[in-house]
């Protein structure tokens, strides 16, 4: 399949306004955090996405490697809001409540959110999400919300198989990534949206905590 049709398949089935509308699609990247970050240096536009099939770098939170095999989806949304920097830490919940949004459209899987941004089903997890942003003295230049969803991999390493699984393993078949792609991006543009009508959760909270597996339990706060 060449490189340009797969592009366009993600792109058939975006409904949104603005999000994914500038997509750039590589077979192979250090990471698509890294490129899109280089994009919102340059000035591209907000909502620009970047999507590929393996990453060589994949990044993790607290400075870890996200390993990236073929087979799933990783990609990063450039975003311009203009928010207090200290609220753009929310935009990771907001990406968090859309993935499982599109997977539940997509899979009809029961998943749920893990505090504050793991998406699970069964206990393991199915999706991270790293959001980086870039302030200039008191402003936010651009945030990139990164998201790796285990979509059609089939095997993990044993130190992290008893907490790691895939749609596909979880569902029996593989599962469509660019229309699993297309769907996240349909849901987070719409719950974005909301998110900066109020600057905060309001308007999300209900539906966030309704997926929120240690809703009203203590956790522990790592960084
Ligand atoms: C986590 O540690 O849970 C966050 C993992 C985030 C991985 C995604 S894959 C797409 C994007 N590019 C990266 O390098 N990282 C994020």
């Amino acid at each position: 399949m060449d490189i340009e049709w797969k592009g366009k398949q993600i792109t058939s089935y975006l409904n949104t306004k603005w999000l994914g509308r500038s997509l750039l699609y590589m077979e192979q990247l250090d990471s698509t955090n890294i490129q899109a970050k280089k994009l919102g240096e340059e000035k591209a536009i907000q909502g620009t996405v970047v999507v590929t099939e393996r990453q060589t770098a994949g990044k993790g939170r607290r400075g870890r490697n996200w390993i990236s095999p073929e087979g799933n989806c990783y990609f990063s949304m450039l975003l311009r809001p203009d928010i207090l920097p200290e609220k753009a830490s929310m935009i990771t919940l907001v990406a968090a409540l859309a993935v499982c949004k599109a997977i539940e459209e997509i899979t009809q899987l029961e998943v749920r959110i893990k505090w504050p941004n793991d998406v699970v089903c069964n206990g393991k997890k199915l999706c991270g999400i790293l959001t980086e942003s870039s302030t200039d003295e008191l402003h936010l230049t651009y945030v990139v919300v990164g998201i790796g969803v285990n979509v059609n991999q089939k095997e993990f390493a044993p130190e992290i198989s008893h907490m790691a699984s895939s749609l596909a393993l979880l569902k029996g078949e593989d599962v469509n990534q660019a229309r699993l792609l297309g769907s996240i991006m349909n849901w987070f543009e719409v719950y974005y949206e909301h998110f900066l009508d109020t600057e905060d959760m309001s308007l999300l909270l209900q539906e966030y905590n309704m997926l929120l597996i240690n809703c009203g339990k203590d956790v522990r706060m790592i960084d």
